[in-house]
Protein backbone atom coordinates (compact mmCIF):
# COMPACT_ATOMS: atom_id res chain seq x y z
CA UNK A 1 0.00 0.00 0.00
CA UNK A 2 1.42 3.51 -0.99
CA UNK A 3 1.48 6.06 1.90
CA UNK A 4 -1.43 8.32 0.94
CA UNK A 5 -4.26 5.47 0.48
CA UNK A 6 -3.08 4.27 3.48
CA UNK A 7 -3.72 7.28 5.43
CA UNK A 8 -6.93 7.90 3.38
CA UNK A 9 -7.62 4.51 4.76
CA UNK A 10 -6.21 4.68 8.25
CA UNK A 11 -8.50 7.62 8.24
CA UNK A 12 -11.93 5.71 6.65
CA UNK A 13 -11.34 3.00 9.20
CA UNK A 14 -11.48 5.13 12.37
CA UNK A 15 -14.69 7.02 10.93
CA UNK A 16 -16.38 3.84 10.42
CA UNK A 17 -15.22 2.26 13.78
CA UNK A 18 -16.38 5.50 15.40
CA UNK A 19 -20.18 5.23 13.86
CA UNK A 20 -22.34 4.12 16.19
CA UNK A 21 -24.93 2.45 13.68
CA UNK A 22 -22.26 0.41 11.57
CA UNK A 23 -21.18 -0.31 15.64
CA UNK A 24 -24.67 -1.79 16.71
CA UNK A 25 -25.24 -3.53 13.32
CA UNK A 26 -22.40 -5.46 14.13
CA UNK A 27 -22.85 -6.37 17.54
CA UNK A 28 -26.53 -7.41 16.94
CA UNK A 29 -25.40 -9.44 13.49
CA UNK A 30 -25.27 -12.98 14.14
CA UNK A 31 -22.94 -13.56 10.90
CA UNK A 32 -20.99 -10.81 11.29
CA UNK A 33 -20.25 -10.58 14.86
CA UNK A 34 -18.01 -13.75 15.37
CA UNK A 35 -16.29 -13.38 12.30
CA UNK A 36 -14.79 -9.97 13.32
CA UNK A 37 -14.62 -11.32 17.02
CA UNK A 38 -12.04 -13.91 15.01
CA UNK A 39 -9.80 -11.30 13.70
CA UNK A 40 -10.09 -9.17 16.84
CA UNK A 41 -8.50 -12.59 18.90
CA UNK A 42 -5.12 -11.66 17.50
CA UNK A 43 -5.19 -8.11 19.71
CA UNK A 44 -7.67 -9.26 22.68
CA UNK A 45 -7.78 -12.17 24.65
CA UNK A 46 -10.99 -12.68 24.43
CA UNK A 47 -14.37 -11.49 26.09
CA UNK A 48 -14.35 -12.49 29.43
CA UNK A 49 -11.96 -12.16 32.72
CA UNK A 50 -11.44 -15.78 32.30
CA UNK A 51 -9.41 -15.50 29.06
CA UNK A 52 -7.07 -12.71 29.88
CA UNK A 53 -6.25 -14.65 33.28
CA UNK A 54 -5.51 -17.82 30.90
CA UNK A 55 -3.55 -15.42 28.79
CA UNK A 56 -1.54 -14.14 31.71
CA UNK A 57 -0.76 -17.32 32.76
CA UNK A 58 0.52 -18.89 29.90
CA UNK A 59 2.82 -15.65 28.79
CA UNK A 60 3.71 -15.43 32.41
CA UNK A 61 5.20 -18.89 32.21
CA UNK A 62 7.00 -17.78 29.39
CA UNK A 63 8.92 -15.19 31.24
CA UNK A 64 7.06 -12.32 29.91
CA UNK A 65 5.64 -9.43 32.35
CA UNK A 66 1.95 -8.59 32.08
CA UNK A 67 -0.41 -5.57 32.07
CA UNK A 68 -4.23 -5.90 31.52
CA UNK A 69 -6.92 -3.67 30.64
CA UNK A 70 -10.58 -4.27 30.55
CA UNK A 71 -11.47 -2.47 27.37
CA UNK A 72 -14.67 -0.31 27.37
CA UNK A 73 -15.30 3.25 25.82
CA UNK A 74 -18.54 5.44 26.39
CA UNK A 75 -19.13 5.27 30.06
CA UNK A 76 -20.73 8.48 30.51
CA UNK A 77 -23.08 7.59 33.63
CA UNK A 78 -22.21 6.97 37.36
CA UNK A 79 -23.50 3.84 37.07
CA UNK A 80 -21.17 2.51 34.40
CA UNK A 81 -18.19 3.86 35.87
CA UNK A 82 -19.21 2.46 38.75
CA UNK A 83 -19.50 -1.23 36.86
CA UNK A 84 -15.92 -1.09 35.21
CA UNK A 85 -14.41 0.12 38.53
CA UNK A 86 -16.02 -3.27 39.58
CA UNK A 87 -15.00 -5.04 36.74
CA UNK A 88 -11.43 -3.77 37.37
CA UNK A 89 -11.56 -4.86 40.85
CA UNK A 90 -12.24 -8.55 40.09
CA UNK A 91 -9.54 -9.02 37.55
CA UNK A 92 -7.01 -7.34 40.02
CA UNK A 93 -8.39 -10.50 42.90
CA UNK A 94 -8.50 -12.54 40.04
CA UNK A 95 -4.61 -12.03 38.98
CA UNK A 96 -3.88 -12.35 42.20
CA UNK A 97 -5.10 -15.19 43.59
CA UNK A 98 -3.57 -16.91 40.76
CA UNK A 99 -0.51 -15.60 42.08
CA UNK A 100 -0.14 -13.17 38.76
CA UNK A 101 1.54 -9.94 39.27
CA UNK A 102 0.43 -8.00 36.72
CA UNK A 103 -0.14 -3.48 35.53
CA UNK A 104 -3.32 -2.71 35.41
CA UNK A 105 -4.18 -0.52 32.54
CA UNK A 106 -6.79 1.75 32.15
CA UNK A 107 -8.58 5.41 30.96
CA UNK A 108 -9.71 7.63 33.63
CA UNK A 109 -12.44 8.41 31.23
CA UNK A 110 -13.76 4.55 31.87
CA UNK A 111 -13.99 5.06 35.87
CA UNK A 112 -15.42 8.15 35.73
CA UNK A 113 -13.81 11.40 34.08
CA UNK A 114 -15.96 11.80 31.78
CA UNK A 115 -18.98 12.48 34.59
CA UNK A 116 -16.46 14.21 37.23
CA UNK A 117 -12.92 14.61 38.38
CA UNK A 118 -13.78 13.51 42.39
CA UNK A 119 -15.44 10.31 40.65
CA UNK A 120 -12.34 9.74 38.61
CA UNK A 121 -10.57 9.94 41.43
CA UNK A 122 -12.25 7.87 44.13
CA UNK A 123 -13.29 4.87 41.56
CA UNK A 124 -9.02 5.07 41.34
CA UNK A 125 -9.09 5.26 44.74
CA UNK A 126 -10.57 1.97 45.39
CA UNK A 127 -8.68 0.19 42.59
CA UNK A 128 -5.72 1.41 44.17
CA UNK A 129 -6.43 -0.29 47.63
CA UNK A 130 -7.45 -3.83 46.15
CA UNK A 131 -3.81 -3.12 43.95
CA UNK A 132 -1.86 -3.13 47.15
CA UNK A 133 -3.58 -5.87 48.79
CA UNK A 134 -3.29 -8.16 46.09
CA UNK A 135 0.66 -6.98 44.94
CA UNK A 136 -0.18 -4.94 41.49
CA UNK A 137 0.51 -2.22 40.08
CA UNK A 138 -1.74 0.10 38.09
CA UNK A 139 -0.91 2.35 35.25
CA UNK A 140 -3.02 5.32 33.97
CA UNK A 141 -3.65 5.58 30.23
CA UNK A 142 -3.11 9.06 28.36
CA UNK A 143 -6.04 10.41 26.48
CA UNK A 144 -6.53 13.06 24.07
CA UNK A 145 -5.00 16.54 24.82
CA UNK A 146 -8.40 17.95 26.65
CA UNK A 147 -7.97 15.68 29.12
CA UNK A 148 -3.97 15.90 30.02
CA UNK A 149 -4.50 18.25 32.12
CA UNK A 150 -7.00 16.75 34.42
CA UNK A 151 -5.04 13.20 34.48
CA UNK A 152 -1.97 14.53 35.10
CA UNK A 153 -3.73 16.49 38.19
CA UNK A 154 -5.16 13.51 39.90
CA UNK A 155 -2.12 11.40 39.42
CA UNK A 156 -0.13 14.08 40.89
CA UNK A 157 -2.29 13.85 44.22
CA UNK A 158 -2.52 10.12 44.47
CA UNK A 159 0.89 9.71 43.53
CA UNK A 160 2.57 10.00 46.69
CA UNK A 161 0.65 7.76 48.69
CA UNK A 162 0.47 4.78 46.03
CA UNK A 163 3.83 4.65 44.43
CA UNK A 164 2.47 1.06 42.70
CA UNK A 165 0.42 3.67 40.35
CA UNK A 166 2.61 4.67 37.08
CA UNK A 167 1.78 7.33 34.50
CA UNK A 168 1.31 7.49 30.34
CA UNK A 169 3.45 10.13 28.89
CA UNK A 170 2.77 10.87 25.17
CA UNK A 171 5.49 11.81 22.86
CA UNK A 172 4.16 13.68 20.42
CA UNK A 173 2.43 15.97 22.65
CA UNK A 174 5.36 19.50 23.01
CA UNK A 175 4.21 19.92 26.45
CA UNK A 176 5.55 16.60 27.57
CA UNK A 177 9.13 18.20 27.89
CA UNK A 178 7.78 20.19 30.81
CA UNK A 179 5.86 17.36 32.30
CA UNK A 180 8.32 15.01 32.17
CA UNK A 181 10.18 17.36 34.93
CA UNK A 182 7.22 16.92 37.26
CA UNK A 183 6.70 13.77 36.83
CA UNK A 184 10.30 12.77 37.62
CA UNK A 185 9.77 14.18 40.84
CA UNK A 186 7.03 11.71 41.57
CA UNK A 187 7.96 8.05 42.24
CA UNK A 188 5.53 6.41 39.63
CA UNK A 189 6.51 4.45 36.58
CA UNK A 190 6.45 6.57 33.69
CA UNK A 191 5.28 4.27 30.52
CA UNK A 192 6.63 6.17 27.41
CA UNK A 193 4.10 6.21 24.50
CA UNK A 194 4.57 8.06 20.98
CA UNK A 195 0.77 9.25 21.15
CA UNK A 196 -2.26 7.52 19.46
CA UNK A 197 -4.74 10.33 19.20
CA UNK A 198 -5.18 13.43 16.40
CA UNK A 199 -4.32 15.95 17.77
CA UNK A 200 -3.66 19.61 16.02
CA UNK A 201 0.11 20.90 14.57
CA UNK A 202 0.32 23.45 17.03
CA UNK A 203 0.42 21.19 20.07
CA UNK A 204 1.70 17.86 18.82
CA UNK A 205 4.35 16.35 16.34
CA UNK A 206 3.24 13.92 13.97
CA UNK A 207 4.87 10.78 13.31
CA UNK A 208 8.00 11.48 11.97
CA UNK A 209 11.94 11.08 12.37
CA UNK A 210 11.52 14.28 14.53
CA UNK A 211 8.96 12.50 16.57
CA UNK A 212 11.03 9.72 17.00
CA UNK A 213 14.01 12.23 18.52
CA UNK A 214 11.67 13.55 20.93
CA UNK A 215 10.91 10.04 21.84
CA UNK A 216 14.68 9.09 22.63
CA UNK A 217 15.21 12.94 24.05
CA UNK A 218 12.44 11.99 27.20
CA UNK A 219 13.67 8.53 27.37
CA UNK A 220 16.87 9.68 28.12
CA UNK A 221 15.62 11.97 30.47
CA UNK A 222 14.07 9.34 32.31
CA UNK A 223 17.49 6.91 32.26
CA UNK A 224 19.54 9.41 33.46
CA UNK A 225 16.82 10.13 36.41
CA UNK A 226 16.81 6.08 37.07
CA UNK A 227 13.23 6.43 37.33
CA UNK A 228 11.34 3.51 36.79
CA UNK A 229 10.12 3.12 33.22
CA UNK A 230 8.41 1.34 30.43
CA UNK A 231 9.56 2.29 26.98
CA UNK A 232 5.96 1.31 25.19
CA UNK A 233 6.72 1.08 21.31
CA UNK A 234 6.76 -1.24 18.51
CA UNK A 235 9.31 0.71 16.72
CA UNK A 236 12.09 -1.61 15.70
CA UNK A 237 14.47 1.48 15.45
CA UNK A 238 14.29 2.80 18.65
CA UNK A 239 14.09 -0.76 20.69
CA UNK A 240 17.25 -1.62 18.88
CA UNK A 241 18.80 1.87 19.63
CA UNK A 242 17.58 0.67 23.85
CA UNK A 243 19.51 -2.50 23.06
CA UNK A 244 22.61 -0.92 21.41
CA UNK A 245 22.66 1.34 25.07
CA UNK A 246 22.21 -1.66 26.99
CA UNK A 247 19.26 0.47 28.83
CA UNK A 248 17.15 -3.09 28.68
CA UNK A 249 19.85 -4.09 31.43
CA UNK A 250 18.46 -2.15 33.94
CA UNK A 251 16.36 -3.42 36.19
CA UNK A 252 13.74 -0.68 36.16
CA UNK A 253 13.51 -0.55 32.72
CA UNK A 254 10.80 -2.97 30.94
CA UNK A 255 9.95 -2.54 27.29
CA UNK A 256 6.18 -2.91 26.59
CA UNK A 257 4.48 -3.96 23.35
CA UNK A 258 0.61 -4.88 22.84
CA UNK A 259 -0.56 -8.24 22.52
CA UNK A 260 -0.11 -9.62 19.08
CA UNK A 261 1.39 -6.86 17.47
CA UNK A 262 5.16 -7.90 16.61
CA UNK A 263 5.24 -10.58 18.95
CA UNK A 264 8.69 -11.77 17.11
CA UNK A 265 10.44 -9.04 18.60
CA UNK A 266 8.80 -8.98 21.59
CA UNK A 267 10.14 -12.84 21.86
CA UNK A 268 13.82 -11.69 20.46
CA UNK A 269 14.14 -8.89 23.00
CA UNK A 270 13.09 -10.89 26.01
CA UNK A 271 15.31 -14.01 24.88
CA UNK A 272 17.95 -11.21 24.93
CA UNK A 273 17.45 -10.70 28.57
CA UNK A 274 15.38 -7.62 28.54
CA UNK A 275 12.35 -7.33 30.68
CA UNK A 276 9.67 -7.33 28.14
CA UNK A 277 5.95 -6.72 29.39
CA UNK A 278 2.93 -7.75 27.30
CA UNK A 279 -0.36 -5.53 27.17
CA UNK A 280 -3.38 -7.64 27.59
CA UNK A 281 -6.79 -6.63 26.98
CA UNK A 282 -10.25 -8.42 27.52
CA UNK A 283 -13.93 -6.99 26.91
CA UNK A 284 -17.21 -7.35 24.71
CA UNK A 285 -16.00 -3.75 23.27
CA UNK A 286 -13.36 -5.02 21.01
CA UNK A 287 -14.70 -3.72 17.89
CA UNK A 288 -12.88 -0.28 18.23
CA UNK A 289 -9.99 -1.48 19.80
CA UNK A 290 -9.31 -3.82 16.50
CA UNK A 291 -10.19 -1.33 13.80
CA UNK A 292 -7.59 1.00 15.45
CA UNK A 293 -5.22 -1.61 15.61
CA UNK A 294 -5.48 -1.69 11.19
CA UNK A 295 -5.74 1.81 11.10
CA UNK A 296 -2.84 2.18 12.40
CA UNK A 297 -1.11 -0.11 10.55
CA UNK A 298 -3.43 -0.90 7.49
CA UNK A 299 -1.42 -4.39 6.33
CA UNK A 300 -3.18 -5.68 9.03
CA UNK A 301 -6.24 -5.93 7.59
CA UNK A 302 -4.77 -8.72 5.23
CA UNK A 303 -3.89 -10.51 8.62
CA UNK A 304 -7.53 -9.96 9.62
CA UNK A 305 -8.72 -11.75 6.52
CA UNK A 306 -6.57 -14.28 6.97
CA UNK A 307 -7.82 -14.64 10.77
CA UNK A 308 -11.24 -14.84 9.66
CA UNK A 309 -10.63 -17.51 7.24
CA UNK A 310 -8.47 -19.65 9.31
CA UNK A 311 -9.62 -19.89 13.20
CA UNK A 312 -5.98 -21.71 14.03
CA UNK A 313 -3.88 -18.51 12.99
CA UNK A 314 -4.37 -16.50 16.18
CA UNK A 315 -3.81 -19.29 18.21
CA UNK A 316 -0.43 -19.84 17.35
CA UNK A 317 0.65 -16.10 17.90
CA UNK A 318 4.31 -16.64 18.47
CA UNK A 319 5.28 -15.72 21.50
P1 LIG B 1 4.85 3.74 15.14
O1 LIG B 1 3.40 4.02 15.05
O2 LIG B 1 5.78 4.74 14.57
O3 LIG B 1 5.12 2.33 14.52
C1 LIG B 1 6.44 1.84 14.38
C2 LIG B 1 6.40 0.47 13.76
O4 LIG B 1 5.78 -0.44 14.66
C3 LIG B 1 5.57 0.38 12.48
O5 LIG B 1 6.32 0.75 11.36
C4 LIG B 1 5.22 -1.09 12.47
O6 LIG B 1 6.31 -1.85 12.03
C5 LIG B 1 5.01 -1.37 13.94
N1 LIG B 1 3.59 -1.21 14.32
C6 LIG B 1 3.03 -0.15 14.95
N2 LIG B 1 1.71 -0.37 15.14
C7 LIG B 1 1.46 -1.58 14.59
C8 LIG B 1 0.29 -2.37 14.46
N3 LIG B 1 -0.90 -1.98 14.91
N4 LIG B 1 0.42 -3.57 13.85
C9 LIG B 1 1.60 -4.02 13.37
N5 LIG B 1 2.75 -3.30 13.48
C10 LIG B 1 2.66 -2.12 14.06
N6 LIG B 1 -1.25 5.78 23.22
C11 LIG B 1 -1.86 6.80 23.88
O7 LIG B 1 -2.10 7.85 23.30
N7 LIG B 1 -2.16 6.65 25.21
C12 LIG B 1 -1.85 5.54 25.92
O8 LIG B 1 -2.14 5.44 27.11
C13 LIG B 1 -1.22 4.46 25.23
N8 LIG B 1 -0.87 3.30 25.87
C14 LIG B 1 -0.09 2.37 25.23
C15 LIG B 1 0.44 1.28 25.91
C16 LIG B 1 1.29 0.39 25.28
C17 LIG B 1 1.87 -0.76 26.04
C18 LIG B 1 1.64 0.60 23.92
C19 LIG B 1 2.61 -0.32 23.22
C20 LIG B 1 1.10 1.65 23.22
C21 LIG B 1 0.23 2.53 23.85
N9 LIG B 1 -0.31 3.61 23.15
C22 LIG B 1 -0.94 4.62 23.85
C23 LIG B 1 -0.26 3.67 21.67
C24 LIG B 1 0.93 4.46 21.18
O9 LIG B 1 0.78 5.82 21.45
C25 LIG B 1 1.12 4.27 19.67
O10 LIG B 1 -0.01 4.78 19.01
C26 LIG B 1 1.32 2.80 19.25
O11 LIG B 1 2.20 2.18 20.14
C27 LIG B 1 1.94 2.73 17.85
O12 LIG B 1 3.12 3.48 17.82
P2 LIG B 1 4.59 2.87 17.88
O13 LIG B 1 5.28 3.44 19.06
O14 LIG B 1 4.57 1.41 17.82
O15 LIG B 1 5.32 3.53 16.63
Amino acid sequence: MNSTFELEFANALKSVARNQQIKSYIQHSKDLYPLLLRAAKRYVTGETRKDAVAMAQKLTKKGYLISTEFIGENTTTKKECLDATREFIRIIKDLGKHKLKSTISFDLSHIGLSVSKDLAKSNLKKMLREALKYDQGLMISMEESAKTNQILHIYQRLSASYPNLGITLQAHLKRSQRDIKRLLKLPGKVRLVKGAYQEPKDIAIARSPQLDKRYMSLLNECISANHPLSIATHDENILREVTKRNYMKKSHVEMEMLYGIRPDLAKELKNKGANVRIYLTYGREWYLYLCHRIAEYPPNIYSAVADIVDLTRTEKIPY
